[in-house]
């Protein structure tokens, strides 16, 4: 297992290039099975996570090839419809392809994904949908047997706003004979790129971004060709560095949009942010960040995927900073791992109450999950002397070359083998 070497404190400068959006790209991926056909998708990131869906695709024999960020895909035959637990467990939103094997070829045999480091994460809401427009589900030894000879468009109502629920649903509803309304359903961007590729596939879709999303079913649709939009969880990563060296870092190829709640926050401890144009944005950090209270909630909220990264800003803060986190409940791995270095954190389940200190140290420390590994090399490049993160396998899943980008922005860190 690889692990990171970071020598600190370092100050970020220079610019860096936002690659393709993770959540985004998944969905989308998996939504080439709804038509037979080939598929041209731009913009998709070089992740561990894309490499688990393409083989879950391989898998229903599909073919694809990829280089440099231009995926194609070919899913003129699917001969197959199961996906087992060994790459389900290495990856939950696998789940996703249950929505467009229903669609395609009315059946998937779908492991259920256990939990991860930062909660139960049931699929719960996924199923009721599917069951509501007419699939019948069962569960034997851990795995879902979805069948259904049509699904039929109707009323659904999310207990929980869930991207992935939507996400699964929709990619089942544009193919229903009628009109399907999500209601309480997501408004994050992912989901509104993933509709954006489904409507260029020929679906009739409205409501996109509000909490209530119509579908006109659709007897077929046709492959399209598509960009995937810019990953706003890694530009605030690359931010929130920024952010902890004081540094001054333009990102090019983001969404300047889809990060106002995160310039609000990193405005209030003392960042300037300039805006270029809708996809360039500059950041200078301040000597030292002031305090600020967060609350994690989804879109247009502050986006859980961020609240570890701003947790280790926040520990090296003038003041208390409280930081409620109310989508997750086991998202607070990293506070034991950053009270090594140096941190003064302390937390229950949902609340962290955050003793800004004036300095970290570098220790050996452990990644449990992409975000929380994220922070921890955030942590590191403030910190005196060296950190060894242990376990970065988690931040290959959701960060293209993160060490690489770092290092151009004058970060010193090395890639060990061990
Ligand atoms: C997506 O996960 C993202 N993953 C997560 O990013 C992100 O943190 C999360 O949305 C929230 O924004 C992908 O897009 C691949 P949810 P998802 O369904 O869809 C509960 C990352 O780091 N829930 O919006 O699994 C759930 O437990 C990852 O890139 C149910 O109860 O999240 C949670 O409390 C981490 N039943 C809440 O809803 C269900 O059937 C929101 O989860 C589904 C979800």
């Amino acid at each position: 297992m690889d692990r990171f070497i970071i020598e600190g404190p370092c100050r970020l400068k220079g610019e860096v290039r936002i690659s393709g959006s993770k959540n985004a790209s998944l969905p989308i991926i998996v939504a080439t099975i709804l038509a037979p056909g080939t598929y041209n998708l731009k913009n998709v990131p070089d992740l561990r996570d894309i490499k688990t869906i393409l083989t879950i695709l391989k898998g229903f024999g599909i073919s694809f090839s990829y280089s440099k960020g231009s995926l194609t895909i070919d899913t003129h035959k699917i001969t197959g419809y199961k996906a087992p637990y060994e790459l389900i467990k290495t990856m939950r939103a696998s789940i996703y392809c249950m929505g467009p094997l229903l669609a395609r070829v009315r059946k998937a045999e779908v492991a259920l994904p256990g939990g991860c480091a930062i909660g139960v994460r049931p699929v719960d809401l996924h199923l009721k949908g599917f069951q509501k427009l007419g699939a019948k589900i069962s569960l034997k030894e851990g795995t879902i047997y979805a069948s259904a000879k049509t699904l039929k468009g109707t009323e659904i109502y999310l207990e929980k706003t869930s991207v992935g629920a939507t996400a699964n649903i929709l990619m089942a509803a544009v193919l229903a004979s009628g009109t399907t309304k999500i209601y309480n359903a997501s408004m994050d961007p992912d989901v509104i790129d993933l509709i954006h590729f489904l409507k260029k596939m020929g679906a009739s879709i409205e409501g996109e971004g509000t909490n209530v999303i119509t579908i006109h079913g659709r007897k077929k649709l046709n492959p399209a060709d598509y960009t995937i939009m810019p990953d706003r969880i890694e530009a605030g990563t690359f931010l929130i560095a920024s952010a902890i060296t004081a540094g001054e870092v333009t990102l090019k190829n983001c969404k300047t949009e889809h990060l106002t709640n995160v310039f609000n926050v990193l405005t209030k401890t003392g960042c300037r942010i300039i805006t270029k144009d809708s996809s360039t944005v500059t950041i200078y950090g301040p000597k030292r960040p002031s305090a600020v209270d967060i609350t994690t909630s989804p879109w247009p909220g502050f986006p859980t995927d961020l609240q570890p990264q701003m947790t280790a800003l926040l520990s090296i803060a003038k003041g208390v900073s409280i930081i409620n986190e109310t989508i997750f409940e086991n998202r607070f791995l990293h506070i034991a791992e950053l009270n090594r270095m140096g941190a003064n954190i302390q937390h229950d389940d949902s609340i962290a109450i955050v003793n800004g200190v004036k300095s970290l140290k570098g220790a050996p420390v452990m990644a449990s999950d992409l975000r929380n590994g994220a922070s921890l090399v955030i942590a590191a490049l403030k910190a005196k002397g060296k950190t060894i993160i242990d376990r970065i396998y988690h931040i290959d899943r959701g960060y293209e070359r993160l060490e690489e980008k770092l290092c151009s922005l004058g970060a010193k860190i090395k890639r060990v083998k061990t």
